[in-house]
């Protein structure tokens, strides 16, 4: 994979992210990793003055075992495939690494850097650091109804905040 700027990448941050979908991905060969199907998440700054970089926002629930990776480990990946893979992350969206090897079981490949992992296939790979981590909270809600559509059982989401620190492509399969 090529490594790029972020002023090179140019996206719809809304179709990549709510219609293509991601692999939210933590951890690594040693310390063991997992990943998961998101589709919910966030493109842009906050704090960039400071650390001079974009971030990204992905939301997770407390019951996913990719949670555990991206509590423990300081970077998290979000990878972003080319169409034909999206069987794939259907797979990875409904299957949890806790009963299975669903990486291999969803025919995608694995590959390790020391603090992090991502997949061969992806097209797309933003690698996160993360700087801020806090759950969703029940009285935060200004528009109650939403509760009620997607928590009946309190199951907040948690919000991860990672500093963007590299940007990897390879666009042979389609335009990004
Ligand atoms: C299209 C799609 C989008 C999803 N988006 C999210 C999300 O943003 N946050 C979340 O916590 N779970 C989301 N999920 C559910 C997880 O991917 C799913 O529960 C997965 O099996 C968790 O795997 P794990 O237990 O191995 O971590 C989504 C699933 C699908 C199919």
């Amino acid at each position: 994979m090529k490594k790029i700027e972020i002023e090179e990448l140019i996206i719809n941050p809304f179709t990549k992210i709510g219609s293509e979908w991601m692999l939210i991905t933590a951890g690594n060969k040693e310390r063991g990793f997992n990943t998961m199907t998101a589709s919910w998440g966030h493109l842009g700054d906050i704090w960039g003055s400071k650390t001079g970089k974009p971030s990204a926002i992905i939301y997770i629930r407390p019951q996913r075992f990719t949670k555990e990776f991206v509590d423990e480990e300081e970077y998290f990946t979000l990878s972003f495939f080319p169409s034909k893979y999206k069987k794939a992350l259907s797979y990875l969206g409904a299957h949890s690494g806790r009963d299975e090897n669903k990486i291999q079981n969803s025919g995608l490949n694995i590959l390790f850097e020391d603090d992090y992992c991502y997949f061969k296939e992806s097209k797309l790979v933003l690698v996160c650091r993360k700087l801020y981590h806090s759950s969703i909270v029940e009285d935060g809600f200004v528009d109650k109804s939403i509760i009620d559509k997607n928590y009946p059982k309190k199951d907040f989401h948690e919000m991860y905040i990672g500093e963007i620190m590299e940007i990897y492509t390879n666009d042979s399969d389609e335009s990004l």
